[in-house]
């Protein structure tokens, strides 16, 4: 019976510093008597459960919240790299916060109500950098407004231009199939297909004078070597974003682009 009651003892006691325990660390972390608001929100950050010294510490001499009492233990994005994996985030093309160390650009570091700790969601975090205007004209591709812009594009790198997942007429083709082939450019006779890629987009090319080899009196034109040009692609002909003109054109009478008649 004595052994019965002192385990029981033992058992109350456990139970009743288990849970002292538990609501003493949950007050344990200070900063948090001033800066509670840091973790009320719907996602946390996962480090900010073993307190604020994982990024932040104290400069000594300096009083808190003097300016600069207290700052981070490295900098960015030094300091996101001691536990995430950088090279997830490296790539031919690295978009240009990311590459800045800007992480907090597009993340609270803390806390935040949406998804992946991100500021803002879908196009509206975009736009806090890029200008809305640009995509929101006479004829706005169905995508953005649909989907968003990460249909399209990586948030922090790709080994594609434009942080493109794919290539540009793979990416389009993904759901424009009809368009593949080019064949509904222009009818060309004999069946002939209007090219869409693999040669130059010739609007790209800077076109200079040089002497003719043959007869050096007079002049020929031809492509400045130094000015090797875009290819070819779908948006050589449809801005991918929107236009003043009916199907994304970039130009009201899209031939006369590239060709002059
Ligand atoms: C007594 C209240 C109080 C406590 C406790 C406190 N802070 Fe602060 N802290 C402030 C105030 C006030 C500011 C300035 C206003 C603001 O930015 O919210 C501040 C600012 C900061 C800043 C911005 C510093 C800057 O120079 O811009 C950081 C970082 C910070 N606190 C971290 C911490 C950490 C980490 C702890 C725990 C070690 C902590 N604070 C504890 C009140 C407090
Ligand atoms: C994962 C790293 C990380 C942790 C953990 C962290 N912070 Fe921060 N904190 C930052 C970064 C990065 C900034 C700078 C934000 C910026 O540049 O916009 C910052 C800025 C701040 C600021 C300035 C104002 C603001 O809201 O941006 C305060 C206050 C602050 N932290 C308090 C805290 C407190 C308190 C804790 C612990 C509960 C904490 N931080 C834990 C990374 C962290
Ligand atoms: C002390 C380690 C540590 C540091 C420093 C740190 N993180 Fe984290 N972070 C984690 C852990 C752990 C997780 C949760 C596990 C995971 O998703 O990898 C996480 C998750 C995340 C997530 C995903 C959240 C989700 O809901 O899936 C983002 C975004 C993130 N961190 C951004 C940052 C940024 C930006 C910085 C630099 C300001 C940073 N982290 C610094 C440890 C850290
Ligand atoms: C232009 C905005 C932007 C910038 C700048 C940015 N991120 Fe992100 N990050 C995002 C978006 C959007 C996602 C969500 C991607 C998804 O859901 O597939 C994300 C996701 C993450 C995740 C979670 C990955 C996962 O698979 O769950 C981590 C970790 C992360 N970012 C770290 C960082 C770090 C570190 C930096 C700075 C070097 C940074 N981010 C800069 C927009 C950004
Ligand atoms: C914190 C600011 C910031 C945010 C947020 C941001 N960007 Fe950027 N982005 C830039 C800067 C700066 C550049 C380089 C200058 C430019 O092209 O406007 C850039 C360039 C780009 C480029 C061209 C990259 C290249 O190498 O050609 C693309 C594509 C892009 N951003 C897409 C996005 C998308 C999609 C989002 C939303 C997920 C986004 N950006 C959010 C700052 C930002
Ligand atoms: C249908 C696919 C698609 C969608 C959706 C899309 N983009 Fe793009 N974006 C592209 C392509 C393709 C390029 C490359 C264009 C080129 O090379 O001429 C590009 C280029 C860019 C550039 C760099 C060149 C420029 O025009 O400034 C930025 C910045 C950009 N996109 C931002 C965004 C933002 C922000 C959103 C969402 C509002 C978005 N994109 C949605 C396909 C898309
Ligand atoms: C995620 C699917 C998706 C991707 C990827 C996509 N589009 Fe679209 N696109 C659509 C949808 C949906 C419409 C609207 C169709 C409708 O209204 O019938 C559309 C419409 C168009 C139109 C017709 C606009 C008009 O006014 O008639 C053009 C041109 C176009 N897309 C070009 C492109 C190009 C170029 C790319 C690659 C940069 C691309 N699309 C990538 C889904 C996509
Ligand atoms: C050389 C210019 C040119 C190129 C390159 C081009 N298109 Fe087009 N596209 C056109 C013209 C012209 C039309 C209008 C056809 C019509 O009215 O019958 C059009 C129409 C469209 C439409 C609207 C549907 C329709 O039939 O009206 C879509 C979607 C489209 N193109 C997608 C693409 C995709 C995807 C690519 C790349 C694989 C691409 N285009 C490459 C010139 C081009
Ligand atoms: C972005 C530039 C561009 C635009 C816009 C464009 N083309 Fe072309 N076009 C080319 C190129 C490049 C060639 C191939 C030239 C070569 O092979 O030397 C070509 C070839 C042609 C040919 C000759 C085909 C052959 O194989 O002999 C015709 C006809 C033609 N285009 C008509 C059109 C028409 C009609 C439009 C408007 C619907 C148009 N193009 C829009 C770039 C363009």
């Amino acid at each position: 019976m004595k052994k019965f009651i002192s385990i029981l003892t033992f058992h109350v006691l456990f139970l009743f510093f288990s849970l002292i325990n538990t609501s003493f660390s949950q007050e344990a972390n200070p900063c948090l008597m001033c800066h509670a608001n840091l973790k009320e929100a719907k996602y946390i950050h996962n480090p900010i459960t073993m307190g604020c010294e994982a990024c932040h510490k104290s400069m000594p001499g300096k009083n808190h919240p003097e300016k600069g009492s207290i700052i981070l233990v490295q900098t960015m994005p030094g300091l996101c790299y001691n536990c995430h994996d950088e090279t997830k985030l490296k790539g031919k093309t690295i978009h240009p916060p990311v590459s800045k160390g800007m992480c907090t650009g597009c993340h609270n570091p803390h806390s935040s109500n949406n998804e992946k700790l991100l500021k803002l969601t879908n196009r509206e975090l975009c736009f806090s950098c890029h200008d809305k205007n640009k995509f929101e004209k006479k004829y706005t591709h169905k995508v953005i407004n649909v989907i968003g812009c990460s249909t399209c594009h990586n948030p922090h790198a790709s080994n594609n231009p434009s942080l493109l997942p794919n290539p540009i007429n793979d990416l389009c083709t993904t759901c424009h199939k009809a368009q593949s082939s080019g064949i509904h450019i222009v009818a060309l006779p004999g069946g002939k297909i209007h090219p869409i890629k693999d040669v130059k987009d010739i609007s790209t090319l800077k076109i200079i004078k040089v002497p003719d080899p043959v007869n050096p009196k007079r002049q020929i034109e031809m492509p400045d070597p130094k000015v090797p040009g875009k290819d070819l692609s779908c948006v050589s002909c449809h801005n991918p974003h929107s236009s003043d003109y009916s199907k994304l054109f970039p130009v009201q009478r899209i031939c006369l682009k590239c060709h002059k008649y």
